[in-house]
């Protein structure tokens, strides 16, 4: 790169990281101390922790292993590592004002530092942070969502009533079913924000099956609860019927009876829930390498695209993401959003459950550290794509992979179904 270029592309990196950080600290307006500092699931740490943690991990990569400083707030370090204290132990936290502080002064020193910096060979590391801070923006929003849940849902109903126009879609059967004919495809990426676990890019052969053309709404899995689905274990498998008795839930965790949220996706649900819909439908999630097909493989072209509508950058008008709404949308809301194929909704609105365990891809290479990807590679952590209502636009893509346990159920996670026959 020439000189012009690099500083046209650091003046972009700066200004991407800007627009990063200020949905952040939207997401803390008007914050209580209780909120921001309590553990709501045992499984996710307090808000404020990953706001701390944000700041910590760019002074880490960038003032440490970059521009080789001293730690700048070593008495943090042990709070706001990763691998510092158990989750549980995160709630002492520094007030928000010196939370913000110390992210402001991490960020004025980066700045400072990237003026300088051999951008050719730490592309991908700035690449990387912006997606660290996205992805931990976003368990900000689901955590917050959860410790909000009670009061939202009677604000959500009075939202849904005044939006009643706008997101007025005709029902249309949504049971609706697409044929990916067999042939290879093209699954990961090799692209310069692709993360470690996306790579490399390689060719699979999958032959012909269906996939559901909308994620799963809440009025067909109503179907499901009415027909006794959660007190019948002939749906389940082994594994979610033992996951079911230790955790006994009779609906998603965001739920409601409003038949307003009929055609909305289900938001909540834990992966043996998904399978257990999946079974009681005569279906079964879909494989991740069928998702990702579905998404972005353009049969016309013959090429892989990074969105499901192509190769321009998320929009609102796309898909529902970036909280620019706050909660799920109708899953046929968003024309614009579709494949080459026409499913719809693959990015935002919910994160869909795969029947995939996370594993690596052939060729994989840990970075930037091996506790990113590496460590989850345990076949207990089943797949999940395509990003929610509160995904930042840079940790969304066809190629991008999350991961959780198949009994967490605040990730905003639905799901939709494939079958090896057409059953619309
Ligand atoms: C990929 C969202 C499961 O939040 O645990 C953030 C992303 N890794 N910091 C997580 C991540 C390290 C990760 N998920
Ligand atoms: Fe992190």
């Amino acid at each position: 790169m020439n000189y012009t270029s690099i500083n046209l592309y650091k003046e972009a990196i700066r200004e991407t990281m800007q627009r990063c950080r200020s949905g952040t600290l939207a997401l803390f307006d008007g914050i209580d101390d209780t909120t921001l500092c309590k553990q709501a699931h045992p499984e996710f740490s307090p808000v404020g922790w990953h706001l701390g943690h944000i700041a910590f991990t760019e002074a880490y990569w960038i003032l440490e292993r970059c521009a080789g400083l001293p730690p700048m707030f070593p008495h943090y370090h042990k709070l706001f590592a990763a691998d510092g204290l158990p989750k549980s132990e995160r709630q002492n936290l520094p007030p928000l004002m010196e939370i913000y502080e110390y992210l402001d002064a991490v960020r004025t020193r980066v700045f400072t530092y990237l003026e300088a910096a051999p951008l050719d060979k730490q592309k991908r590391l700035w690449r990387f942070l912006i997606q660290h801070e996205s992805q931990h923006g976003e368990t900000i929003a689901f955590v917050l969502q959860l410790q909000r849940w009670h009061f939202l849902e009677r604000h959500q109903e009075m939202w849904l009533r005044g939006h009643a126009e706008q997101h007025k879609t005709d029902f249309q059967p949504l049971g609706e079913m697409l044929e990916i004919p067999g042939g290879e495809f093209e699954m990961g990426n090799d692209s310069i924000e692709a993360l470690d676990n996306e790579r490399p890019v390689h060719r699979i052969y999958l032959h012909t099956y269906w996939i559901d053309r909308y994620p799963v709404t809440c009025g067909q899995y109503r179907t499901f609860v009415e027909a006794g689905g959660y007190q019948n274990n002939r749906w389940w498998s082994e594994d979610g019927w033992t996951w079911l008795q230790e955790n006994p839930v009779a609906q998603p965790l965001y739920w409601s009876d409003a038949p307003t949220w009929d055609n909305h996706p289900v938001c909540g649900v834990s992966w043996y829930e998904a399978e257990a819909y999946a079974r009681f439908v005569g279906k079964r999630l879909p494989t991740e390498a069928e998702w990702e097909k579905a998404a972005s493989w353009n049969a016309v072209t013959g090429q892989r695209q990074t969105y499901p509508w192509g190769d321009t950058e998320p929009q609102l008008n796309r898909c529902n993401h970036d909280n620019a709404i706050g909660q799920t949308t109708p899953v046929n809301a968003y024309l614009a959003g579709q494949s080459a194929y026409g499913c719809y909704d693959m990015l935002g609105n919910v994160w869909e459950w795969t029947s995939s365990w996370f594993n690596r891809y052939k060729g994989f290479v840990a970075y930037p550290y091996r506790g990113y990807s590496q460590t989850y590679f345990d076949e207990q952590h089943r797949v999940l794509k395509g990003g929610s209502w509160a995904t930042r636009p840079w940790a969304m893509r066809s190629s991008f992979r999350n991961w959780y346990y198949p009994g967490i159920r605040q990730v905003l996670a639905g799901f939709r179904c494939s079958s090896d026959t057409n059953l619309s």
